[in-house]
């Protein structure tokens, strides 16, 4: 396994993994949740929000970054951090390992390679921000294995 910059051409693998690694949240467990309406408005075009978004999360000037995880020359997992907002702060923004290639350290390697690359930038926090939900678990155990400390909150939605 390597870790290397994000390049141009990385960006459909990069989509294709978080569509398969989000698919489940969003059909599984979001849907049900919500309900259609709920649902249609919060995240009814989610695969082609993160087409839109991903694209955006690649640039160095302006304090946003991406790092690829390879396995066999292959697209495994990455990460994307942001650098910039408040003074000496970072934000791990997303990450997606491959379900096939997952409790590897993949991940690890991924956050360890963002937050050695904030340490020099100057930032001194890093935040990460997860679900309390069933799919984020592994997510949540993940943050805490790596140090952080979570902050409870909570958000709510309604039609009227
Ligand atoms: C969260 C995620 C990125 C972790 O990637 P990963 O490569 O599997 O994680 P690592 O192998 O580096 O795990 C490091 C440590 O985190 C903890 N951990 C990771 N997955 C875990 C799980 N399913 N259950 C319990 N602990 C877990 C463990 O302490 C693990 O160390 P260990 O394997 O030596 O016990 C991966 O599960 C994923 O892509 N999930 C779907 C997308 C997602 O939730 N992204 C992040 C939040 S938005």
């Amino acid at each position: 396994m390597r870790i290397r910059p994000f390049a141009a051409p990385d960006i459909s693998r990069l989509v294709d993994i978080t569509i398969e690694s989000f698919r489940p949240f969003f059909d599984d467990y979001v849907h049900p949740l919500l309900g259609d309406e709920l649902f249609q408005y919060q995240h009814g075009h989610w695969k082609d929000d993160y087409r839109r978004d991903i694209p955006t999360l690649h640039a160095p000037a302006a304090g946003r970054h991406l790092a690829v995880a390879e396995v066999d020359d292959s697209i495994s997992g990455f990460v994307s951090w942001k650098v910039g907002a408040r003074p000496d702060y970072g934000q791990i923004y997303l990450l997606a390992v491959l379900g096939g290639h997952r409790r590897r350290h993949l991940g690890r390697a991924l956050c360890e390679h963002a937050t050695s690359e904030m340490r020099a930038d100057g930032v001194s926090v890093v935040g990460i921000g997860t679900g309390d939900d069933v799919f984020h678990a592994p997510a949540r155990a993940f943050d805490e294995s790596l140090g952080f400390t979570k902050i409870p909150t909570a958000a709510y939605l309604r039609t009227l």
